[in-house]
């Protein structure tokens, strides 16, 4: 006599398979990880958009500045900046030129020449930055009426360094004279620093 096993009566199939139900704490796990995978993306990606949007230190090193010195008079002045440093563009006069090229420059600490220090053909045109070789501070003399020191260019306040009318030491702690950054006439107005 055929015996029933299982319960399925003879002739008849077993009933279909199904997947047992989820189990709910899996799930909560797998989408919790799912979303915090997310959150560490997208901070993974707006740090470095953010970090793009300021210059690197190559960028900057890369910089040039463009200046107009078409309303600066003779024995006038500008400060300005250059890759985050001080800048003075100063249209020296004759006497101004006169009283550079009259000094002996083999006495001088840095020895250097008006002419070595400017374009040719534009020495009135003294572009330094504006940053005591010293410790750093900002010398004294670009701005109107600011104390020029005892040689008429630019005196630093902070340990009394005094620089001549073409920015070169002449008196006080200073080692050398104020460093002359790259530029170029763009044209009879402006000029490109950098
Ligand atoms: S920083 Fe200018 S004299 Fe010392």
């Amino acid at each position: 006599m055929a015996t029933v096993e299982n319960n399925i009566p003879p002739g008849e199939d077993p009933a279909p398979y199904h997947e047992p139900a989820h189990d709910p704490r899996r799930r909560d796990f797998i989408n919790i990880a799912a979303v915090s995978f997310a959150g560490v993306g997208a901070v993974a990606i707006v740090l470095p958009l953010i970090n793009q949007m300021n210059p690197s230190a190559d960028v900057l090193a890369q910089s040039t500045t463009e200046i107009d010195i078409s309303k600066i008079a003779p024995g006038q002045a500008i400060k300005s900046s250059f890759r985050k440093q001080p800048l003075f563009v100063r249209n020296l006069t004759p006497k101004e030129i006169g009283e550079a090229n009259a000094v002996d420059v083999g006495s001088l600490r840095d020895p250097q020449t008006l002419a070595e220090r400017t374009k040719a053909g534009k020495e009135n045109w003294l572009i330094t930055l504006g940053v005591c070789t010293h410790l750093g501070c900002v010398p004294l003399g670009a701005g109107e009426g600011e104390n020029k020191g005892p040689f008429g260019g630019y005196f630093c306040p902070c340990h009394g360094s005094a620089y001549d009318t073409a920015g070169r030491i002449r008196q006080g702690p200073a080692p050398q004279n104020l460093h002359v950054p790259e530029y170029n006439f763009t044209s009879d107005t402006v000029v490109t620093v950098g």
